[in-house]
């Protein structure tokens, strides 16, 4: 059986199309916007998908040697994500199920994230750490669904670093050679500041210390490598600490790094210690499958349209805040 994928949530717009037997990955082609300034413009990235849709989509067929009467399900991810962004690769899914008379599978992008992160790493049942630019979820699979055992109460962890290196004049691009500019600017640094460390409960925030930060940063009295590793330190070990805790409550004997976050090298280093600490398997998404793309909408498709689980083009709309929590996941039950 074979799924076609389509991403097109935030900055990527990806087609993916997989298989249900190894090697699984038939066909990965993306492209992704890169804001000349500022952050990522909604409506400038969904015209730059739509410029681009239809090259990507026929790269993918033809690096599968494929048509695309061969693929037995049009799955595409209808949030949680950006409304023009998503709407570009809803439509385009809908318009390909109609005509070729394919069945149509709604795909959430971070159930997306979750299942690519189980396929490549192996792992079966993990607490799962998903930090992307618009998510931070501590996760797990109970009674049906993913449950979310913690996460941020105000800006997303990738978010917060893009913002923050933008702020100081050191972005974008973000990342150069897989690596995120904070961690660049913070690998310089070398004494500790003491800036705000929030953790409530299971959830952590990051908007006190974003200012504190950049008022440390504008007082001109510190470092700028210094003001990054104090911020890095911070806010990777808040996430670790929350993860920590998800594994004692839980109980769950593996554990999974998703989203493009992390590729981060300091934090999978924190991760490991954790991980040594509590005795649990550590698994860690590929680099390039950490980032957004059309496999992961492809996989988690297929899982989906083997699960009986299809719906009506004419139903198929976009969700900008569709909660991972509220998917039901039939292929775990
Ligand atoms: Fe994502």
């Amino acid at each position: 059986m074979i799924a076609l994928g389509i991403e097109s949530t935030a900055h990527t717009f990806g087609v993916g199309i997989v298989e249900d037997k190894p090697p699984y990955i038939r066909a990965d082609e993306r492209v992704s916007y890169v804001p000349s300034k500022g952050g990522i413009h909604p409506k400038e990235a969904a015209t730059f998908f739509l410029n681009n849709s239809l090259r990507v989509l026929n790269n993918a067929l033809s690096e599968a040697n494929l048509s695309i009467k061969d693929v037995d399900c049009i799955a595409v991810a209808l949030g949680p994500g950006l409304g023009p962004c998503l709407r570009v690769g809803a439509t385009l899914a809908r318009a390909l199920a109609t005509y070729f008379n394919k069945p149509l599978v709604p795909v959430n992008h971070a159930v997306a994230h979750v299942e690519i992160g189980k396929l490549l790493t192996g792992l079966k049942d993990p607490l799962i750490v998903y930090l992307s630019g618009g998510n931070t979820m501590i996760l797990a699979f109970s009674d049906g669904r993913y449950r979310v055992f913690g996460e941020t109460l105000d800006i997303a962890l990738g978010n917060f670093m893009d913002a923050f290196v933008r702020e100081l004049g050191l972005a974008p691009p973000y990342i150069v050679d897989g690596k995120h500019k904070l961690d660049y600017c913070a690998d310089e640094g070398s004494e500790f500041l003491e800036l705000p460390y929030i953790v409530k409960g299971q959830d952590v925030s990051f908007s006190g210390l974003f200012t504190a930060a950049i008022k440390a940063f504008r007082s001109g009295k510190y470092r700028l490598q210094d003001i990054c590793y104090s911020v890095r330190e911070i806010a990777y070990s808040s996430i670790v600490e929350v993860s920590e805790r998800g594994l004692i409550h839980t109980k769950k004997l593996e554990l999974l790094v998703v989203g493009g976050v992390a590729a981060s090298k300091a934090l999978q280093e924190k991760f490991a210690v954790i991980s040594r600490l509590r005795r649990v398997k550590l698994g860690i998404v590929p680099p390039n499958y950490a980032v957004d793309n059309g496999v992961m909408i492809a996989w988690t498709g297929l899982l989906t349209f083997k699960s009986g689980i299809t719906i009506e083009p004419e139903k198929s709309y976009v969700r900008q805040r569709w909660r991972i929590d509220s998917v039901d996941i039939p292929w775990l039950s």
